[in-house]
C-alpha cells in the first residue's frame, strides 16, 4: 500500500515507518520537524517537510504519492504541557487534524489509522481498561485526542471514512536505529537511563503514597516495536471500518520502583533516586486490556518483558553517543 505517515520523524513514528517498510509498504512522511528528527526517517521513505495545517501541501502530498491510507501521528503529546497551553493542543491535535481530513476527502483517501492515547479514559474506574469504559479525560491532551476520535466517527458516518484509533499506553524501548530523544525528556524510562549514565544526578520518583503495591504509580509498558506492528495490522483492516483499540501488554503492569530496579539490573549501574511530590494529573494505575485487538486483528506482543524493553532503550542510547 502507499502510506502517508504524518509525524513520521518522531519517536514512535520513525519506528512505524521502519515496520511499514519491512512489510513492503511504500511510505511518505509528512513532518514539520518541530519535535521530530530528519535523521530518524528511514532513507527508503520519502520525507516531506511541512505542516498538516497546510491543506494544499497535504492534498499535493496525497496525490503525488498516490496515497491509499494515512497513519496520523503528528500532534502534541505532553500531558503537563497541555495543562499549561491548552490552545496549542486544540490547534495541533484537533484543528490541524480536521485540515488533514478535509484534504483526504478532497483527494478521496478513505483510510486512516490514528495515534490516540490511554489519556482518553482519565481516571479509570477499573483495571484493566477496556475500550467500552467511560471516556472522561482529565487533561487537554486526552481531551483533544478524544475530540479527534469523535471527528473520525463523524467522518465515518457522514462520508464512509474507514478508521482505527489506537489508544497507546506507555510506549518504551527502541529499535536498532531509532529511539526516544524528546527535548525536554519527561518519560520515565529514558529519564532513568539518563540517571544511569550520570547525565542526571538522580531519578525523581513522583509520589510514593499511591494505593499500589509499593506506593508508586503502575503503568503498562509496551515495546515500541510491538506498538508499531499494530499499525501494520490496523492498515489491513481499514475498509469501511470504525474501531478503537487499546495497546498495552496488560498483566500487572510495573511500578515506578520496579522500572528503576529493572534498569539497575540491565545497566549494572547505580541509579540514585529521590522521592518528590506527586506529579499533577498522574492516575495511580493504568493497565490496558488489549484483548480486542488480539481477537480482531491477531495482534500479539513479542517483547513483554520489562528487562527486554529497557535493554533496547539502553543499547540505543549507548550506540548513539549518549555515553
Ligand atoms: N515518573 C517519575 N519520574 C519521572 C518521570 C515519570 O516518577 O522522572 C512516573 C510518572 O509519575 C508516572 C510514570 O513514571 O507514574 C510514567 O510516567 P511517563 O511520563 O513515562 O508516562 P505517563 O504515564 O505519564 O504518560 C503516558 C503517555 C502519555 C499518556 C499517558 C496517559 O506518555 O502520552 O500515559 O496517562 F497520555
Amino acid at each position: 500500500m502507499n502510506v502517508l505517515v504524518t509525524g513520521g520523524a518522531g519517536y514512535i513514528g520513525s519506528i512505524v515507518v521502519e515496520e511499514l517498510l519491512k512489510n513492503s509498504h511504500r511510505v511518505a512522511v509528512l513532518d514539520n520537524l518541530s519535535t521530530g528528527h530528519r535523521d530518524s526517517v528511514d532513507n527508503l521513505a520519502r520525507l516531506i517537510e511541512g505542516d498538516i495545517k497546510d491543506q494544499q501541501l497535504v492534498e499535493q502530498t496525497l496525490t503525488e504519492n498516490n496515497i491509499e491510507a494515512v497513519i496520523h501521528m503528528a500532534g502534541s503529546s505532553q500531558v503537563a504541557e497541555s495543562v499549561l497551553f491548552p490552545e496549542k493542543y486544540y490547534d495541533n491535535n484537533v484543528v490541524a487534524g480536521k485540515v488533514l481530513l478535509d484534504a483526504m476527502r478532497a483527494t478521496k483517501v478513505q483510510k486512516i489509522v490514528f495515534s490516540s492515547t490511554a489519556a482518553v479514559y482519565g481516571e479509570a474506574e477499573r483495571q484493566p481498561i477496556v475500550e467500552t469504559d467511560k471516556l472522561e479525560p482529565t487533561n487537554p491532551y486526552g481531551e483533544t485526542k478524544l475530540q479527534f476520535e469523535n471527528e473520525l466517527r463523524r467522518n465515518h458516518e457522514e462520508h464512509g471514512l474507514g478508521y482505527v484509533s489506537l489508544r497507546y499506553f506507555n510506549a518504551a524501548g527502541a529499535s536498532k536505529n531509532c529511539g526516544e530523544r524528546h527535548d525536554p525528556e519527561t518519560h520515565l524510562i529514558p529519564m532513568v537511563l539518563q540517571a544511569a549514565l550520570g547525565r542526571l544526578p538522580h531519578i525523581n520518583i513522583f509520589g510514593d503514597d499511591y494505593p499500589t503495591r509499593d506506593g508508586t504509580c503502575v503503568r503498562d509498558y509496551i515495546h515500541v516495536i510491538d506498538l508499531a506492528h499494530a499499525h501494520v495490522l490496523a492498515l489491513n483492516s481499514l475498509d469501511g471500518v470504525a474501531a478503537a483499540y487499546n495497546l498495552g501488554c496488560g498483566g500487572r503492569g510495573y511500578t515506578v520502583r520496579e522500572v528503576i530496579d529493572a534498569a539497575r539490573e540491565v545497566t549494572g549501574r547505580s541509579i540514585p533516586e529521590a522521592i518528590t511530590g506527586r506529579r499533577q494529573g498522574d492516575p495511580a494505575v493504568l493497565i490496558a486490556s488489549s484483548e480486542r485487538i488480539s481477537r480482531e486483528l491477531g495482534w500479539k506482543p513479542e517483547f513483554q518483558d520489562l528487562g527486554v524493553i529497557i535493554s533496547s532503550a539502553w543499547e540505543w542510547l549507548r550506540q548513539n553517543g549518549f555515553e
